[in-house]
């Protein structure tokens, strides 16, 4: 089967992993536009632009593409998804209408409420003595959270009244959503959709703050691990009963049938599960973490899913081995950029047994720089991919991995999975 691949992330880098491990021919192939590190495992198209729907289209035909397999949101929102289906190419991911699931919250919430699925209350807001009324009446910790994509920026969670305001005030024109603070830990839960049938992938934990202990400003995510052994027995049969199905299949009910990856955003309460946020694609890094798991063929899963073709029988397998994955981000990340810089010990790394999927990383042009040497070309740079028996051991291996590369100003948090391995 020929097969696209549209991104250019370190999730799409593990789906590209993933997809090889499982089964699917180096040849059928593309990645588009893809990253320096995607490059040395696939075929990859720089100069094909994922968000243009009827370049991606036109592409698709020439190259006899079978299943298109979009990465992140940008696509989706731009319609890439209706475009490649109308020349009956199979695509998982939803439609332009069916991603506005995660494009605009508050159609996330009016969905929630129709389909009778548990989240926190909420209130929409179009000016500032709004969102000071529902401050008030949520009281703090304060969650902001604009309206619409912001690359994983748009929330912010906080004590300090002032900063919420000013978080609103950035955000005002694209709408802003005041929301009830949950406290409890969080899970990320992706299933795969095909309209009418939902099902799991494996729980993951995403750390989103920037520093170690939770601290610092919410970043698109500095870690990840899984399975999580602390979820009570029945939580994923919950989740799929209660948050994924009904949510499917009032997507359905309204015309715009979700076909793609369902990415519920959790929070596991005193007073049960909530979702805080839905996604409709794979998370960053969850999947890193989570495909590493998959023992299935992903290619067989996701063209089932494209294809109307999930059913009960449908059960993708897992290894018993945990993962974990750390981030490795620039100097600045999140609040400001640094410039260009070249990394240093990728094989030294790999040669420790971890994989890595690279985010942002482009080729060295300058005669300073050695051939072959990568350099850092955004926020977040690439992940490291480490799995064990134990929680412990695989900890071990990708922080063993991450400190030989080098790359000035960089950081990235050593506690990611600490709290289950001992
Ligand atoms: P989101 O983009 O909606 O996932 O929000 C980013 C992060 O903000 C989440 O991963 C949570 O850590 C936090 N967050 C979002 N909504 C809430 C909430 N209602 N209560 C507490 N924390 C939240
Ligand atoms: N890891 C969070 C996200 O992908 O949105």
């Amino acid at each position: 089967m020929k097969i696209l691949v549209l991104g250019a992330g370190a999730r799409e880098h593990a789906i590209v992993k993933a997809l090889l491990r499982t089964g699917t021919a180096k040849d059928d192939l593309i990645v588009a536009p893809g990253n320096a590190g995607i490059a040395l495992d696939a075929h990859t198209e720089p100069s094909l632009n994922p968000n243009m729907p009827l370049d991606v289209t036109k592409f698709a035909l020439e190259h006899g593409i079978e299943l298109a397999i979009i990465g992140p949101e940008a696509p989706l929102v731009a319609g890439v998804s209706d475009a490649l289906r109308s020349e009956g190419i199979a695509v998982f991911g939803p439609s332009q209408a069916a991603a506005q699931l995660e494009g605009s919250k508050s159609f996330a919430k009016e969905v929630m409420a129709a389909a009778g699925v548990p989240t926190g209350m909420a209130r929409e807001c179009s000016t500032i003595e709004e969102v000071a009324d529902a401050m008030d009446e949520f009281g703090a910790p304060y969650v902001i959270k604009a309206d619409g994509l912001a690359a994983g920026k748009g929330v912010i969670v906080t004590n300090d009244r002032e900063a919420a305001l000013a978080h609103a005030e950035k955000f005002m024109d694209i709408g802003i959503l005041v929301e009830e603070f949950l406290a409890g830990q969080e899970v990320s839960l992706f299933f795969l959709a095909d309209g009418k049938t939902v099902v799991p992938l494996t729980p993951a934990q995403d750390f989103k703050r920037a520093y170690d202990n939770d601290e610092g400003p919410n970043t698109g995510g500095m870690g990840a691990y899984s399975p999580l052994p602390w979820l009570p027995e029945g939580f994923v049969e919950e989740v799929q009963r209660d948050v994924a199905q009904p949510t499917v299949d009032e997507m359905a009910k309204l015309g715009t049938p979700f076909v793609g990856l369902l990415y519920c955003g959790l929070i596991l309460t005193e007073r049960g599960i909530r979702v805080i946020e839905f996604n409709a694609r794979f998370g960053d890094p969850e999947t890193q973490v989570v495909l590493r798991r998959l023992t299935s063929s992903l290619s067989g899963l996701l063209y089932k899913a494209s294809t109307g073709q999930l059913n009960g029988a449908t059960t993708p397998d897992f290894s018993k081995d945990v993962a974990i994955t750390v981030v490795l981000a620039s100097e600045g990340y999140p609040d400001t950029s640094a410039p260009n810089r070249p990394i240093y010990g990728l094989t030294e790394a790999e040669a420790t047994g971890i994989e890595i999927c690279h985010a942002a990383t482009a080729p060295a042009v300058a005669e300073t720089t050695a051939d072959g040497v990568l350099l850092a070309t955004g926020g977040r740079v690439l992940s490291v991919v480490a799995t064990g028996t134990d929680f412990a051991g695989a900890r071990k291996q990708a922080y063993a991995g991450i400190a030989e590369i080098q790359l000035e100003g960089s950081h990235y948090r050593s506690d990611i999975a600490a709290k289950v391995a001992n």
